[in-house]
């Protein structure tokens, strides 16, 4: 696949910051340890395919939406990759909530506000990708195959 897209520093960033939260959560025997260790079972490539689809066709939007139209293959190809994957990538935002859940449940009893935070942040960011991000990707990818489809028909 080529490599034009750029990637939005801001979701880059928030992915790195919730991956290192989670990673440090994650680590040593605890209980509340081995609970987040799911989470990341399921988190680490979850992200990886984000960063593959929605993550660089979200990056062509200030760009689409300026009417600068470079990269459109790439636009659609990425963008037709997590279609064909969207109903896996819900049902993984399905399994990850469920682990947070769990690992709510002993952070709660614990007190450990600190995990219940960063716990919440990453079930804020799933639900954001769900209700604009995914579908704004989705949007990308549907204006990028129309304005290819009017090149090609000039
Ligand atoms: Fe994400
Ligand atoms: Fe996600």
């Amino acid at each position: 696949m080529i490599d034009m897209l750029k990637v939005p520093t801001s979701l880059e960033e928030e992915h790195k910051e919730l991956m290192d939260s989670i990673e440090m959560l994650a680590s040593g025997d605890s209980k509340i340890a081995k609970s987040v260790k799911q989470i990341l079972i399921i988190l680490e490539p979850h992200f990886e395919k984000e960063e593959e689809t929605v993550v660089p066709v979200l990056g062509s939007l200030g760009d689409l939406a300026s009417g600068i139209y470079t990269d459109l293959e790439e636009v659609k190809e990425r963008s037709d990759a997590l279609r064909e994957d969207y109903a896996n990538m819900l049902e993984e935002h399905r399994r990850i909530r469920e682990k947070v859940e769990a690992a709510s449940v002993l952070a709660k009893a614990e007190g450990r506000e600190d995990v219940l935070n960063i716990l919440e942040l990453l079930s804020h960011h799933a639900a954001v990708e769900e209700e604009i991000l995914y579908p704004a990707a989705l949007l990308a990818g549907k204006l990028a195959s129309m304005l290819i489809i009017r090149e090609r028909s000039i």
